[in-house]
């Protein structure tokens, strides 16, 4: 009952939070293809957020620089996760869409950000600290990755950033550091709340459910890709883990396995995981109608994606006039941003 009211209390504030904000922000690393964590988590409420306020929507190119990257294949990886979203939903019409190194104020406004955060604070992030683990030597820019975050969100004066529960600690840092340049400085920027979905804001890997799906999981099996067709998703999900009990219901601590299939079908059909739970005898009865939702939801996404990937003037044309709209407002909140410290005007 408990896991029942605050799944209603949460849906509820979720919903009214959308319709409230005025602007929205968030990005995505163009690290390989996009996977349904990414979609359940973020990109289905930007498709949702981008017709009830001014949202702006960014393919984080610098970010993926802060961990190995294919130099050969980056440009065209950007450009496929532009095409991702415009075939996840994103309209052009409705929203902005951009590259982040298209807009030169994202790394001017870093800087002044850094000036601001502290070494303490950046120390104390965990995905650093993940991805840092067992190298020889760690960038400076994995260090700082999250005032670029900052930078991203605080450029727009967003006051909602809608991300999965990963970010939670770095919108956080983002709303720290955005208090105390006010604090500081003068009111300069909007701190920034993160709306995080209800349901789908971790989708665990199926092969390692106690481990967020993500795209450098180290079996395939375990994350479900956007572009994947048909018979992988269902073979993928035949060789889901579970447990040994064979009885379905909702428990992430006790069955994260049976759990986690729950919670995407959730995400999907918009009905109570544990509901859900109740109209299944079998793992497998589950893992099928779980298999048939994500098809039937990823499926249009890829067929859309191949038509646009055919059509790269389109989409060149999409991202170039987002670059001009994005540098429209980040330009002006540069400037605040900047005057606020007290530098010298040229
Ligand atoms: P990235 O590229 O790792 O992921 C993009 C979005 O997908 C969400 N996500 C998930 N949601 C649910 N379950 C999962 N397993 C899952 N995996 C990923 C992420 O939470 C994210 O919302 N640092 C960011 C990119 C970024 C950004 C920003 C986001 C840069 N600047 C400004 C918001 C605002 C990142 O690496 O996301």
């Amino acid at each position: 009952m408990e896991i029942v009211n605050q799944w209603r209390q949460e849906k509820l504030r979720y919903c009214i939070m959308t319709k409230n904000a005025t602007r929205i922000l968030s990005g995505i690393q163009p690290t390989g293809d996009l996977h349904l964590g990414n979609y359940l988590g973020a990109l289905r409420s930007w498709v949702e957020s981008q017709h009830s306020t001014e949202s702006f929507y960014c393919v984080v190119d610098l970010h993926s620089l802060t961990v190995e990257f294919d130099r050969d294949n980056l440009a065209r990886r950007t450009l496929d996760a532009v095409c991702m979203l415009l075939a996840a939903g994103l309209d052009p019409e409705h929203c902005t869409i951009f590259v982040q190194s298209h807009v030169d104020e994202h790394t001017s406004l870093e800087w002044l950000l850094e000036c601001v955060a502290t070494f303490g604070e950046l120390n104390r992030m965990t995905q650093f600290k993940d991805k840092g683990a067992g190298q020889e030597s760690v960038t400076v820019g994995l260090f700082t990755y999250p005032v670029l975050m900052a930078a991203d969100i605080l450029l727009y004066d967003a006051d909602k950033v809608p991300i999965g529960d990963d970010q939670r600690q770095h919108l956080e840092l983002a709303r720290r550091i955005a208090s105390r340049f006010n604090a500081r400085y003068g009111e300069t920027f909007t701190v920034p709340e993160a709306l995080i979905p209800p349901v789908g804001a971790r989708i665990m890997d199926l092969q390692h459910p106690e481990n967020k799906m993500s795209k450098s999981s180290d079996s395939h099996l375990g994350t479900i890709f956007l572009l994947d067709d048909p018979d992988e998703v269902v073979n993928k999900l035949k060789r889901a883990v579970t447990d040994s009990e064979n009885t379905v219901h909702y428990d992430s601590e006790r069955k994260p396995g049976v759990s986690n299939l729950l919670e995407i079908l959730s995400a999907i059909t918009a009905e109570r995981p544990d509901v859900l739970a109740l109209r299944y005898d079998s793992y497998s009865r589950l893992k099928q109608d779980v298999a048939q939702a994500i098809i039937d939801t990823i499926s249009p996404i890829s067929k859309r994606f191949r038509e646009l990937t055919s059509n790269t003037d389109y989409v060149m044309d999409v991202i170039n006039n987002g670059a001009v709209r994005a540098r429209e407002v980040a330009a002006v909140t540069l400037a605040r941003g900047r005057e606020a410290i007290g530098l010298l005007r040229p």
